[in-house]
């Protein structure tokens, strides 16, 4: 069996290498995403496995397909990026990525008290040597509602951290779950828009979740609500945040995840993001300039723990495929 991995980082290369050679399985890695440039290093391989910058053009795909490859393995568990119907129409198999909701979940905690005590305000003015109080007066948890759209593996995560901390947690998803009872009520949108002081977000991105925090939506929340984006952040019409943000509806907002920020995060953009006005992420660099506004590079995943998760997944995902015709990881077909 041989294995194409693309966007290998140092620290997933002796977790892929290593579990190849366990396993009997060829492989090459490059630290390269996935595209027409690249495609041609998965000649003669079983499966590819890529995590979320790639690109699974109708081109790329059919490439891979007339080299034979079968399956095409993401480390993330977001496969938005996968041209799934095209790739499925070709007949490939999909897995994505599985790793423990922790990492993401404590990270979300941390970006709701970054948000609440005001920390960027209080870092920026302590480094200047500003030891003022003003403008630092946070809020306790204990006193304010939370909503959490969206519980899956990570919201689920976010609500058992969050009940120990005394707030009301109140969440929306098409599925509820018996677990988020025992900590939270499950409310429509319009209510949790209208009744959480924080709205964290954790619906996957589909279709029709594409920019489902837009205006309207901001329209109907609290005035000053704290709004945290560590999902997708195509989850999230920019030009409303921006709005939001300008008019102080917006209290506070914490960005793991840009909208557009695919072929962008995680490499260094030291001019052209400041100087291109048609790229989303100069829109950034005027959010970035309010002192309530925190963005950081797509990293709430990144623990030593997940990212090995990430890397092992992406390996079985297509071991599995090839010698069971199925694996634990497979992206289940939308109906
Ligand atoms: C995911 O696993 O879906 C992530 O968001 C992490 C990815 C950017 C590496």
């Amino acid at each position: 069996m041989k294995i194409a991995a693309y966007e290998v980082r140092p620290d997933e290369l002796p977790v892929i290498e290593g579990m190849c050679k366990e396993l009997g399985i060829e492989v090459e890695c490059t630290s390269k995403n996935l595209d027409m440039t690249t495609v041609g290093m998965a000649k003669g391989a079983d499966g590819i496995t890529t995590l979320g910058q790639s690109t699974y053009s109708d081109e790329v795909l059919d490439e891979l397909k007339s080299y034979g490859v079968q399956v095409l393995a993401a480390r993330c568990v977001g496969y938005n990026h996968m041209n799934e119907n095209y790739a499925r129409k070709l007949g490939f198999k999909l897995t994505h990525g599985s790793y423990l909701p922790d990492g993401v979940a404590d990270y979300t905690i941390m970006s709701i008290l970054i948000c609440l005590r005001k920390f960027k305000k209080a870092l920026k003015n302590t480094d200047d040597n500003d030891f003022t109080l003003k403008g630092k007066q946070g809020r306790e948890l204990r006193s304010l509602t939370v909503g959490v759209m969206g519980t899956g593996k990570i919201g689920r995560a976010v609500i058992k951290r969050l009940s120990g901390f005394g707030c009301r947690i109140i969440a929306n998803d098409i599925f509820e779950s018996d677990e988020v009872k025992q900590y939270a009520e499950y409310v429509d949108l319009d209510t949790l828009y209208a009744e959480s002081d924080i709205i964290t977000v954790h619906t996957p991105l589909l279709p029709d979740t594409v920019g489902i925090i837009n205006k309207e939506a901001i329209s109907k929340m609290k005035d000053g609500v704290i709004l945290i984006g560590n999902a997708r952040g195509e989850l999230f019409d920019l030009e409303a945040i921006i709005e939001g943000m300008e008019s102080e509806k917006i209290g506070s907002m914490f960005m793991d995840a840009f909208p557009g920020e695919t072929g962008i995060i995680h490499e260094v953009h030291d001019t052209d993001i400041v100087k291109t006005e048609g790229m989303p992420w100069f829109r950034l660099k005027y959010l970035k300039s309010f002192v309530n506004f925190v963005q950081t590079p797509h990293m709430a995943f990144f623990t030593e723990e997940a990212a090995k998760q990430m890397a092992e997944s992406g390996v079985e995902g297509i071991y599995e495929c090839i010698t069971k015709g199925s694996s634990r990881h497979e992206i289940p077909k939308a109906n």
